[in-house]
């Protein structure tokens, strides 16, 4: 207890419920009390009650209960001491004084604290001045709006070693405090100190009260080593205890209710795009129980969304085990996965709010996470591999500790493995559910295709014969295949632009990330692909007759034939080198549009599917049905363009 209750109960009696509640809640006098609407719960007549002589609030609706320090806690999602803080600033109570010691630390604290914001602005103002003309244009090209990156105080760190060092130094900074800001790279083998970030975009890191604590700094190209860079920890940043835009995650996660937990700097100023003002990320680790105990606090079932790669998963299956551990009783917490291959930033510039909304609806409950990974660490033919599944699965909930909490997941567990393993000797027929409509319906011609093939559509995992995952298991993308499969229509445009990229390597300089991040379906074209960003990366000359040249050298002569066969007849005047540089990279600009455009569609057509198997409601047929309209008429695009 930091506190004394002394001091609370005077703050208290200073006081009145009412007049805290009555800053953010219209309240009437009703007798002794006042009388309100509920700010817990939307409702039409008045339920929520505050009563001054005893000190509460009452709301008959939630049945939520308190005093001023709790109000403040629920309704702005405060946490406690930050609460005593304000509501000890509004009574005019002065709180315990700290100690000489601690009064030392403050004061040194309040002198980084100066210094970041000093550095903070700075960044800023060289991203607007002449030298951040390069930074402002990766950030347009990201398509990131001017007022999201003001929000985001998005800088820029110019390349120089001195710069930010000089004009700290120019404020009357010490060098030894720049370095204790973490701003300055030192070291015993390091006669004169210099800055930390250079030539980077500068992503300013902030406390839970919106102080700048520390950065992290991206590349502005592929070829630099480190992608970001990031502060150090320093006595104002603990990289494991905090999450990038905590301070403004907070109002707006309270105010819906959830919390989400995005991988990266991009991906969470994406997520605000998209009206996702609820998003927050760790800082460069896997996210940490510190971390998470942040986001309990924020809300009570936080959504956990993973990239829809490799990596992600793993990530998603690492922090399973650490939510396990530390589930506090009455959380609980979910794992959304996004589409294969792509981010958040990838799915705002795509899908969009409507695209995020179904990822984060799909986000399952841990016990499924935990059944997915499980599932999928090996066969579970033999009754020897079946109990070694079963043993993990029970392992895995040894962590948790509250007791009751363990008995109900041991019994979730069993139960699932009763179920499961029961059917396994009849395995043929098709999934039916409740009532097990099949085929017929609603859903006409549509229903029967997803329906009859979407079995075999659980990829990646082995299933336990006569296993069905459960539909939302599915559309969670937690099974999702690494590279899924992109209908033909795809090759003709990928071969067209990696081709591109062949005839005109001087693209790469601008575009290589792009495609990079491309989604390929071809082999032929992922390994071109590999092929150019390994030649750029070497800093080799970007003439496409040495590209030409190393092409053959590394024996792929046949595979760029077998691109070049297979563009689309209409553009193939890109591949002249005489061709208009704008046209060409106009047209190629199109085609990668066309192209993931083509793909979010595509793996939408896919969830669209499966949720019309799963329900053959009108809403679901009408989803279906939209997404085709979109993607025939998006081919049609297509073909206009190749008349
Ligand atoms: P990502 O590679 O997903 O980055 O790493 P991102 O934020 O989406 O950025 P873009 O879209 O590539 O520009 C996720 C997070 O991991 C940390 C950063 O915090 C990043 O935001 N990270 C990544 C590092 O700290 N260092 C690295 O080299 C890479
Ligand atoms: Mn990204």
């Amino acid at each position: 207890m930091r506190y004394p209750p002394a001091i609370l109960d005077e703050i208290r009696a200073r006081l009145p419920v009412s007049e805290v509640v009555r800053k953010r809640v219209q309240m009437k006098k009703a007798g002794r009390e006042w009388k309100g609407l509920s700010p817990f719960n939307q409702e039409k007549s008045p339920s929520f009650y505050v009563n001054d002589q005893k000190g509460f609030y009452h709301c008959f609706s939630s049945g939520k209960h308190g005093d001023i320090f709790d109000f403040l806690m629920e309704t702005e999602g405060l946490s406690f001491p930050e609460t005593v803080e304000r509501l000890a600033g509004e009574a005019g109570v002065s709180l315990p004084r700290p100690t000489m010691e601690n009064l030392e630390a403050e004061k040194r604290r309040a002198g980084l604290h100066e210094v970041m914001e000093l550095a903070a602005a700075f960044f800023e103002k060289e991203y607007a001045g002449r030298r951040g003309t390069n930074a402002r244009e990766y950030v347009a090209r990201r398509g990131m709006p001017q007022t999201l990156q003001k929000r985001f105080r998005i800088g820029y760190a110019p390349a120089e070693r001195y710069a930010l060092r000089d004009h700290l130094a120019d404020k009357g900074v010490p060098g030894e405090t720049m370095i204790e800001a973490g701003l300055l790279v030192s070291g015993e083998d390091i006669a004169v100190p210099f800055d930390r970030f250079r030539d980077r975009l500068i992503f300013p890191i902030c406390d839970s009260r919106g102080r700048v604590v520390a950065f992290g700094g991206r590349a502005l190209s592929a070829d630099v080593p480190a992608k970001y860079l990031n502060s150090p920890d320093t006595p104002l940043f603990h990289k494991g205890t905090m999450l990038y835009n905590a301070h403004q995650a907070r109002k707006a996660a309270h105010d819906k209710g959830v919390v989400v937990a995005v991988e990266g700097y991009m991906d969470v100023i994406a997520m605000a795009g998209m009206g996702f003002d609820n998003a927050v990320a760790p800082l460069g680790t896997a996210l940490t129980e510190e971390q998470l105990a942040v986001l309990w606090r924020m809300a009570d079932e936080p959504i956990l969304c993973f990239d829809g790669d490799k990596a992600g998963r793993r990530a998603a299956f690492r922090a399973l085990d650490v939510a396990l551990a530390r589930l506090p009783v009455g959380k609980s917490l979910r794992m959304a996965m996004l589409p294969a291959g792509q981010d958040p930033d990838d799915l705002a510039r795509e899908g969009g709010a409507a695209a995020m909304e179904r990822v984060l609806e799909a986000a399952l409950p841990l016990i499924d996470v935990l059944w997915a990974r499980e599932t999928e660490a090996g066969p579970l033919e033999t009754p020897e591999q079946r109990a070694a599944f079963e043993r993990r699965l029970h392992q895995a909930l040894r962590v948790i500790s509250d007791e009751t909490l363990q008995r109900h997941y041991r019994d979730a567990i069993n139960e699932r493995l009763a179920q499961q393993f029961r059917g396994a000797g009849r395995r043929s027929g098709g999934y039916e559910r409740g009532g097990g409509r099949q085929g017929g319906g609603a859903g006409g011609g549509y229903a029967r295709g997803p329906r009859a093939g979407w079995q075999q559509e659980a990829p990646g995992m082995r299933l336990p014969q006569g296993y069905r995952p459960s539909p939302a298991l599915l559309r969670s993308g937690l099974f999702a295949r690494p590279d899924p499969d992109i209908p033909a229509a795809a090759a003709p445009r990928e071969a067209t632009i990696v081709a591109a990229f062949v005839a005109h390597p001087h693209l790469l300089e601008e575009h290589a990330e792009t495609l990079a991040a491309l989604e390929l379906a071809s082999p032929e074209a992922r390994r071109l692909r590999g092929f150019l960003l390994d030649y750029i990366a070497e800093d080799n000359t970007a003439e496409a007759e040495y590209v030409a040249l190393s092409l053959r050298r590394a024996g792929l002569a046949d595979t760029y034939q077998a691109l070049h066969a297979r563009m689309v007849p209409s553009l193939r005047w890109i591949l002249d080198p005489h061709a208009d540089g704008l046209r060409v990279e106009d047209a190629l600009r199109q085609a990668i549009i066309l192209h993931r455009r083509a793909h979010t569609l595509h793996t939408e057509l896919k969830a669209a599917a499966r949720a019309l198997a799963e329900d053959d409601s009108e809403a679901n047929l009408a989803w279906m049905r939209d997404v085709q309209v979109q993607l025939s008429s998006l081919e049609g695009a297509e073909a206009d363009r190749e008349d």
